[in-house]
């Protein structure tokens, strides 16, 4: 059975160009003019991009005393018709602190629901013999990705010492670490501060994470990444301090990355002084919303280059969940949702504004996070060979963004109200149409799979090699080494 999306025009992360594509099973084989298949997807009018890869998602995640709502099975089809083929999700360890078990639970949750592809990052939330002997094995399952709170004192937070042995475990592995950089003392300390004073609505989740200890974290997750000669990737990158940290680590020839989100890039902090508590809730995450300044700074790191990804952390509580902190704001379950949106509302804001050209839109939507985790051109590529992971994305279907016809199960959507001005007509995961705009798709769960991600071993060695070449320096700035009278 084959199949050739006919008529469109081709988006990739490099160049824009009129053609079809021929899917034979599961691949993309063909792209040319006047290709024939035994079924048409027809993109006349619509642009041909590789499907969306989000890469940062918590669905049923276990946190903070509750469990996120939006189920593998509702996630996948609320992605998919945005346009988002894969999602990459956070294992978590469970009580007995396994990293392989809690990788085999996250497979037999996600196994039967999910209906489009995903992979998974693995949390460290602390450190032992039995973790730095399971890395080995996670990384043969197919994860090469590490993440490391920094924040979450008395929960997922891991201390400098634990960061800086799992990233040199890492660095071993050929594998990559992601963190989460607020600095997680100073937040505890601050919101006591303000619990005690009485201010304990959500605005004081804002006031006990400013941009500073976001800042702080990001330039001390550099340092201890550089010290153990490991690439790193910042989630959640959503203020000037992280970007700036990141943008100078960058300048000077370090691989770090960052991933602004969608909510970060077009939500501020005035959310969180809504006087409907509900409101105001259903936006508490982490990092909170910034000012419009700091949005600035983002939308300026994607255009350069400083900052790679867009992804959404969707990590959804109902507000029944959310209404837990009732008490008290450091109770409210961190995590807001997006994933449904985030190509609509990034193509509005980003593409229609001409802040974003619609390649770049494909490089931080799919193609940059592909070739960061090491998938590329598997994923996030229109070339022959590649899985037929697409999406025919038609500029002109607008809509206004709203809990009550959305795919997602969570009560509300915090984009409630935007107006976006373009859509998925079409989906397709490895070949197979799973959403089609306007005729009642419904999800097929089961049918996606685990995508494993090979070990980075080519770019660690090239950083071991860098640092032993950059050893004698490193000698020279100690005071002990340096020439008297200098
Ligand atoms: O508030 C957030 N971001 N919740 C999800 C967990 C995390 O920190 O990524
Ligand atoms: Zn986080
Ligand atoms: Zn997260």
């Amino acid at each position: 059975m084959t199949k050739v999306i006919k008529n469109g025009t081709i988006v990739t992360a490099d160049c824009t160009y009129k053609a079809d594509v021929l899917i034979e099973g599961e691949k993309i084989a063909a792209i040319g003019q006047n290709l024939k298949g035994d079924q048409t997807v027809d993109a006349a009018d619509a642009y041909v991009i590789p499907g969306g890869i989000d890469p940062h998602t918590h669905l049923e995640m276990p946190f903070m005393g509750t469990t996120a709502t939006e189920t593998f099975e509702s996630g996948t089809f609320a992605a998919a018709s945005g346009g988002t083929t894969m999602l990459v999700d956070f294992v978590l360890p469970g009580a007995d602190g396994s990293l392989v078990n809690a990788v085999k639970d996250w497979d037999r949750k996600s196994a039967p629901q999910i209906c489009s592809d995903i992979s998974y990052h693995m949390a460290i939330t602390g450190w032992n013999q039995g973790i730095f002997d399971e890395m080995a094995e996670v990384v043969k399952r197919g994860i090469n990705t590490f993440k490391h709170f920094m924040a979450y004192k008395g929960a997922l937070m891991v201390q400098d010492d634990e960061m800086f042995a799992s990233f040199q475990r890492c660095a071993a592995l050929g594998a990559m670490p992601l963190v989460h950089a607020e600095n997680g003392d100073v937040v505890a300390a601050l919101q006591e501060k303000f619990m005690s004073e009485g201010l304990i609505g959500p605005e004081g989740h804002a006031f006990s994470r400013p941009p500073e200890v976001e800042g702080e974290a990001t330039n001390r997750a550099i340092m201890i990444a550089d010290a153990a000669g490991v690439p790193l990737y910042v989630v959640h990158t959503s203020c000037e301090q992280a970007h700036e940290a990141i943008r100078r680590a960058r300048q000077k020839g370090m691989r770090v990355y960052g991933e602004p989100l969608i909510q970060h890039l077009t939500l501020d902090e005035t959310e969180y002084f809504n006087k409907d508590w509900d409101y105001a809730a259903r936006r508490v995450m982490s990092p909170p919303f910034r000012s419009k300044d700091h949005q600035d700074s983002l939308w300026a790191g994607l255009a350069a280059g400083s900052l790679q990804v867009v992804a959404t952390d969707h990590a959804a509580f109902s507000t029944a969940q959310k209404r837990m902190g009732l008490k008290g704001f450091p109770m409210i379950p961190n995590g807001t949702g997006g994933l449904e949106d985030r190509l609509a509302v990034l193509w509005t804001r980003g593409v229609e504004t001409g802040r974003l050209t619609m390649n770049e839109f494909v490089a931080v939507t799919s193609s940059n996070i592909a070739k960061i985790l090491n998938i590329y051109p598997l994923k996030g590529a229109i070339v022959e060979g590649a899985d037929a992971d697409i999406c025919v994305w038609d500029p002109k279907i607008s809509k206004t963004i709203s809990a009550a016809s959305q795919k997602s199960i969570i009560d509300y959507n915090v984009f409630e109200g935007i107006k976006v001005s373009a859509q998925a007509r079409y989906t397709l995961s490895r070949g197979d149409i799973i959403w089609a705009d306007g005729q009642n798709s419904q999800p097929q769960p089961g049918r996606g799979r685990f995508v494993p991600r090979p070990a980075f071993s080519a770019v660690n060695q090239a950083l071991s090699k860098w640092k032993e070449l950059t050893a004698p320096r490193q000698v020279m700035r100690d005071p002990a080494n340096i020439p008297s009278g200098v």
